[in-house]
């Protein structure tokens, strides 16, 4: 059976030689809907994988696959499935209104381009359906241009849009950066909800460890384009191992859970670039555990649990989980948003 979205062996060069994917495979399934979480500091390669994954931008090796179909060669009636079933929600839905837009027309567009309802009563029903899914009052929304929304409110009815299309996954980029801490909770729990009850695999691209850790079911860490550590969220969480994660999270101040990780500290230490070589650990240069072998050799994923790998030799006893097989770990479903063994709501 074909994966759902499939990255095989995806390599990302822009202009000038930035590598923003470096060899990225990784798939998922639809039978199983769960929320991975991309994560990673600025620039490690979360938008590049987002955008690829959407069709916006091509790789420039390897190939990206929906439902066993190169997204690149998708056309007519597939293409047309595609842009229905795989939604977007980003950090400034603001920024893709039209402000002489009432909110009304952002939403009946979708439903005529993609002949969702069959009358015009039927439309405003499920207009008034997916805004109050997602915590939005029809009668103070509908009628209005997006500016007199809120921020938290706007960011809302882009989930809500997304959710008229009844996608089949949604990938949400930074989705909840630009509202403040008491509307997080409830847009991630309207993420939650469209999982829970309707089905939707959701990729949460964010650089807030916190809320990545609250809301998904998996996890993969990216830096500079490369995967380091991934697999269920608890454990890459609780017990990460690799050097990396385990100083993005020593540096997150858990009690204070607004605020972000891996800004100030981590990028402060980021000044040895050089040691990033193209053969050696990408890591290397920051490592306090770095050996002779992480200058000169790649290290694979190493599989620490069934739902557990890490890049790293120091865990070269354990077995070698090819690249292309990452999607293996994200097999199995955890029920709740609370249980990953923090209270919800703190967000
Ligand atoms: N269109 C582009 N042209 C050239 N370089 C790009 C382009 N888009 C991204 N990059 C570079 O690719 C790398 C990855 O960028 P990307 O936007 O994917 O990072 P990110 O993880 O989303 O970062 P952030 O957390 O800041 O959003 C960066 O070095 C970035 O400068
Ligand atoms: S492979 Fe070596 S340099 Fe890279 S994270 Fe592991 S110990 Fe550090
Ligand atoms: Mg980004």
């Amino acid at each position: 059976m074909s994966h759902l979205l499939e990255l095989r062996r995806v390599t990302k060069v822009f202009k000038g030689g930035t590598v923003a994917l470096d060899d990225i495979s990784f798939s998922v399934d639809d039978d199983k809907p769960s929320i991975i979480s991309i994560a990673g500091e600025s620039g490690s390669g979360k938008t590049t994988m987002g955008m690829m994954a959407l069709g916006f931008m091509p790789p420039s090796t390897g190939q990206i696959f929906y439902k066993g179909q190169d997204l690149h060669k998708l056309s007519g009636r597939d293409l047309t499935v595609f842009r229905k079933e795989v939604q977007a929600v980003f950090q400034d839905p603001f920024a893709a209104y039209n402000p002489f837009y009432k909110v009304d027309h952002i939403m009946e567009v979708p439903i005529a381009n993609f002949k969702l309802a069959k009358s015009e009563a039927e439309a405003r029903e499920m207009m008034e359906a997916s805004l109050v899914s997602v915590g939005l009052r029809p009668e103070e929304t509908l009628g209005r241009f997006p500016h007199q929304l809120s921020g938290g409110q706007r960011q809302r009815l882009a989930v809500a849009r997304a959710l008229l299309m009844r996608p089949k996954l949604l990938i949400a980029d930074e989705p909840v950066s630009m509202v403040d801490a008491s509307l997080r909770a409830t847009i991630l729990e309207s993420l939650h909800k469209l999982k829970r009850e309707l089905g939707v695999t959701i990729l949460y691209i964010t650089h807030d460890l916190t809320t990545a850790y609250h809301v998904s079911d998996y996890i993969i860490i990216l830096y500079r384009g490369s995967v380091m550590e991934a697999g269920d969220v608890d454990q890459v969480i609780t017990e990460p191992k690799h050097p990396y994660t385990q100083l993005l999270i020593d540096s997150v101040p858990w009690p204070d859970l607004s605020r972000q990780w891996g800004q100030q500290e981590i990028i402060a230490m980021d000044d040895d670039k050089s040691v990033a070589s193209q053969t050696g650990c990408k890591f290397a240069g920051r490592c306090p555990h770095v050996m002779e072998k992480c200058k000169v050799q790649r290290p694979p994923l190493y599989q620490i649990d069934e739902h557990h790998v890490a890049s790293c030799f120091l865990y070269d006893e354990q077995p070698v989980l090819p690249g292309e097989e990452l999607g293996t770990l994200f097999k199995s479903k955890k029920s709740d948003f609370a249980g990953n063994g923090v209270a919800s709501g703190v967000v």
